[in-house]
């Protein structure tokens, strides 16, 4: 396996990219497990402009955003308040 399918914990990182730019200051994105348990393991607070890249994992089945940002995903765009 290349060194690049993994994440930072072991856990594979093969899964698919969402960028997020924020839109205020101190949008929230948060990482949610995969599995039974929903928790949040990760959380990124960004500025306004700045632009997040973030990745879906074996860890992370889901990402959470609060606050005003542009998210791009393979689904299209979408912008939340
Ligand atoms: N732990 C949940 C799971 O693996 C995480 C999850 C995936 C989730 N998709 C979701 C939580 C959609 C809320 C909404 O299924």
């Amino acid at each position: 396996m290349e060194a690049d399918e993994q994440g930072g914990s072991g856990e594979l990182a093969t899964g698919r990219y969402i960028v997020v730019k924020a839109l205020e200051d101190g949008v929230t994105i948060m990482g949610l497990t995969r599995g039974r348990d929903t928790r949040s393991h990760h959380s990124e607070r960004l500025d306004a402009g700045e632009v997040m890249v973030a990745q879906f994992t074996q860890l992370t089945a889901a990402i959470k955003i609060r606050g005003k940002a542009e998210i791009h995903t393979d689904v299209g765009r979408v912008d939340s308040e």
